[in-house]
C-alpha cells in the first residue's frame, strides 16, 4: 500500500539487520587496513584476464593478440582493468548511491526506522569507500601503464536507465526504476566481483582489491533484499505492478553485453581500424548475456509470490 494511503510498516527481518548494523565495524573494508598500491606489483603480470573479456576466446582477436608484444599486451588489460573499475564506479555513483538517499529521505516506504536508516548509511560509508578503492587503483594503474588519457564511454546501463525514466513523469516511479536497477546490481555483483577475485593469473594486488570489495558486496546483497522486500509489501497493487514491469525491463537491461565499453580499450592493444572487428563481433554478442547468479534475488520473488509476474529467463 502506498505511505499516503495507510500506516507504513517495516517489513524485514530485523534479526538479519541487527546482526548487520553489530559486525559492520569488524567486517568492512573502510575499517581495514589500506592497501599498499606500491606494493607487490610484478610488471610481468596482467591487471586483467582475457577469459572475462566477452571476445577474449574470439579467433580473429587471438590473432591480433599473438601479433602484438608483451608491452602492448600487458598495457591493453591494464587499460581494461582501469575500464572495469571506472564502470563499478558508475554503479556505486549513479545507481546504488542515488538509490540509498531517496531510502534516507524516505521516499520509498518501508525503510523509516532507525537500524534499517543506520543499516542503510553504513552502506552508504562503503559504496564511498568502494569508489575510492577504485579511484585509486584505476590512478596506479594508469601511472604505471602511461594510461591518462583512457576515458570511459557512457555506460549502455545508464543510457538505458534514462530511456526507462523517460516513460514516466511520476517521481514516485521514478524511485521504483531506480530502486530496480540497484537491487539487480546489489544482489548480484558479489558473483561478478568473485569471478575476478577468484583468478590467479593477474596481479595479486587487483585480485586482493576486488576481494574486498566482494565481501562487502556478500552483506549488501542481503541487506538490499531485505529492503526491497520491506519496500514491496507497503506497495498498493497499482504500484505493485509498476514495479515488477520496471524491474522485468531491469533484468533484462543488466545481461546485455556494452560492447562500446569492452571495445573501448583496444586501441591501447593496436593502432588498426577495428570497426569491422567491433561490428561483426558486436553482431556475434548482441545474442549472448552477461551471465549472473540469480539465487537470492529468486529466492525474494518467491517469497514474495510474484516469480511468474516477471517475464525473465533467469536460467
Ligand atoms: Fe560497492
Ligand atoms: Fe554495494
Amino acid at each position: 500500500m502506498h505511505p499516503d494511503q495507510t500506516e507504513e510498516i517495516v517489513a524485514l527481518d530485523r534479526k538479519v539487520m541487527a546482526k548487520m548494523a553489530a559486525t559492520w565495524s569488524d567486517r568492512v573494508a573502510v575499517r581495514k587496513e589500506r592497501l599498499d598500491l606500491s606494493q607487490y606489483y610484478d610488471p610481468s603480470i596482467p591487471d586483467f584476464p582475457l577469459e572475462i573479456i566477452p571476445f577474449g576466446a574470439d579467433p580473429e582477436f587471438r590473432a591480433i593478440l599473438d601479433e602484438q608484444g608483451d608491452q602492448s599486451r600487458l598495457r591493453f588489460l591494464a587499460a581494461t582493468w582501469i575500464a572495469y573499475n571506472e564502470r563499478v564506479i558508475f554503479i556505486e555513483d549513479d545507481v546504488v548511491q542515488p538509490f540509498c538517499a531517496l531510502l534516507r529521505k524516505n521516499l520509498l516506504p518501508g525503510v523509516n526506522d532507525d537500524l534499517v536508516q543506520q543499516v542503510i548509511v553504513q552502506s552508504q560509508v562503503d559504496e564511498q569507500f568502494h569508489t575510492l578503492m577504485c579511484l585509486e587503483v584505476c590512478s596506479s594503474a594508469r601511472a604505471r601503464h602511461r594510461l591518462n588519457d583512457y576515458v570511459l564511454p557512457p555506460p549502455l546501463l545508464g543510457k538505458r536507465i534514462r530511456e526507462q525514466l523517460a516513460t514516466t513523469d511520476d517521481v514516485f516511479e521514478h524511485a521504483l526504476i531506480l530502486m530496480s536497477y540497484a537491487t539487480i546490481s546489489e544482489t548480484t555483483i558479489h558473483d561478478y566481483l568473485r569471478k575476478l577475485s577468484t583468478i590467479t593469473s593477474i596481479q595479486p594486488l587487483n585480485r586482493i582489491h576486488t576481494e574486498m570489495h566482494r565481501r562487502d558486496e556478500a552483506a549488501h546483497g542481503t541487506i538490499f533484499l531485505e529492503i526491497a522486500r520491506s519496500v514491496y509489501r507497503n506497495l498498493d497493487a497499482a504500484r505493485e505492478r509498476a514495479l515488477l514491469s520496471f524491474f522485468t525491463k531491469a533484468l533484462h537491461d543488466s545481461v546485455e553485453i556494452d560492447m562500446s565499453f569492452w571495445s573501448s580499450t583496444l586501441p591501447y592493444l593496436d593502432t588498426r581500424d577495428w570497426r569491422p572487428f567491433i561490428e561483426r563481433v558486436g553482431r556475434d554478442l548482441s545474442r549472448r548475456r552477461v551471465g549472473r547468479d540469480y539465487g537470492a534475488l529468486l529466492q525474494l520473488l518467491d517469497d514474495l509470490g510474484v516469480r511468474d509476474k516477471v517475464d525473465f529467463s533467469f536460467s
